[in-house]
């Protein structure tokens, strides 16, 4: 009997959450799969007294991991469960400022970054000579970004030299990043699927309220058709960090079309219902595949 696991966060409340790990039992088990779903809170892996990692899940035949601790996930695929996505590829994806730094150097537009510089003692404060460097580089306004946020939550809009400060100081002691402010893309970016490796669904996200464009904050999906060009960058970025399901959020600027974020965990409801297309029977097909058909 073919048998699967979905693994979903230890403390999740969010329903679009809960929908993905149903939607892919769904998709799995009409595939002939049993799915056992579970939350990530029952130390499934440790390191035990003989300093050896062990795990109660080694019989499943995969693990569809829809939470980012990367702890868990490293002792699973030490003990050799194929995880989906990858432990690697989701610490990759997780650090917005990583991700940019792995997938730099391949032809990938992005929006011009630097990497926050990292404080251990909080009562210093972020120097003059780093703001002047950053507006001297970005301009205004800029993006600021804590490297682990999603849904739109630790992304802040700088309009000038006392934001700046003030957002410096506050993020100075967390994982951040400074950007380039897309301004035509002010409101408005594609959300692109891409399951194993190939272009899946995409969407046109607008909000008329707010900077960023992301669903929970307002922002209203719609189909669009992308360029072929695209698509296929699209399925370059997921080769490139070795995923086999993401999200890419894409800016627009003129005729370019430029990274923002690469999303390991993205959810697919929101855009399954917008475009009409079955990215969790997409998602089921391409583990199918890799575990049973090769
Ligand atoms: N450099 C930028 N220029 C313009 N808009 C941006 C920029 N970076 C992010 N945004 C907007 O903010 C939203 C959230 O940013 P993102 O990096 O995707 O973080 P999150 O993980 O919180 O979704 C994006 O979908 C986009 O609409
Ligand atoms: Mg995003």
């Amino acid at each position: 009997m073919k048998k699967g696991l979905i693994l979903t966060n230890a403390y999740t409340k969010l329903v679009a959450s809960f929908n993905q790990a149903i939607r892919l039992k769904e998709e799995l088990e009409r595939l002939d799969v049993a799915i056992d779903v579970l939350r990530n809170d029952g130390f499934f892996a440790t390191v035990n007294a003989q300093g050896d990692v062990e795990t109660t899940l080694a019989d499943y035949d995969f693990c569809v991991y829809l939470d980012k601790d990367k702890y868990i996930s490293q002792m699973l695929e030490k003990r050799g469960v194929r995880l989906f996505n990858r432990h690697q590829a989701i610490v990759d994806c997780d650090d917005k400022m990583v991700t940019f730094i792995r997938l730099a150097d391949n032809g990938i537009a992005m929006p011009a970054t630097l990497s926050g510089l990292l404080c251990f003692t909080p009562e210093e404060k972020v120097r003059k000579k780093t703001l002047d460097k950053i507006e001297r580089t970005l301009g205004y306004p800029l993006i600021a970004k804590e490297c682990f946020g999603s849904l739109g939550k630790n992304v802040y809009k700088i309009d000038d030299r006392s934001e700046l400060e003030a957002i410096a100081e506050t993020l100075k002691c967390k994982p951040h990043l400074f950007q380039k402010f897309i301004a035509e893309s002010a409101g408005k970016d594609i959300r692109v699927i891409v399951v194993g490796g190939k272009f899946t669904a995409a969407m046109l996200r607008k909000s008329e309220t707010d900077f960023r464009s992301n669903i929970e904050l307002g922002g209203i999906g719609s189909p669009i058709e992308i360029p072929e060009k695209l698509q296929r960058t699209c399925e370059k970025i997921a080769a490139i960090l070795n995923l086999d399901y993401c999200g890419i959020d894409i800016l627009l600027e003129k005729n370019d079309y430029l990274v923002c974020e690469v999303n390991s965990n993205a959810f697919f409801g929101g855009i399954e219902k917008v475009t009409g297309v079955n990215v969790a029977r997409s998602y089921a097909e391409h583990i199918i595949h890799e575990i049973y058909k090769k």
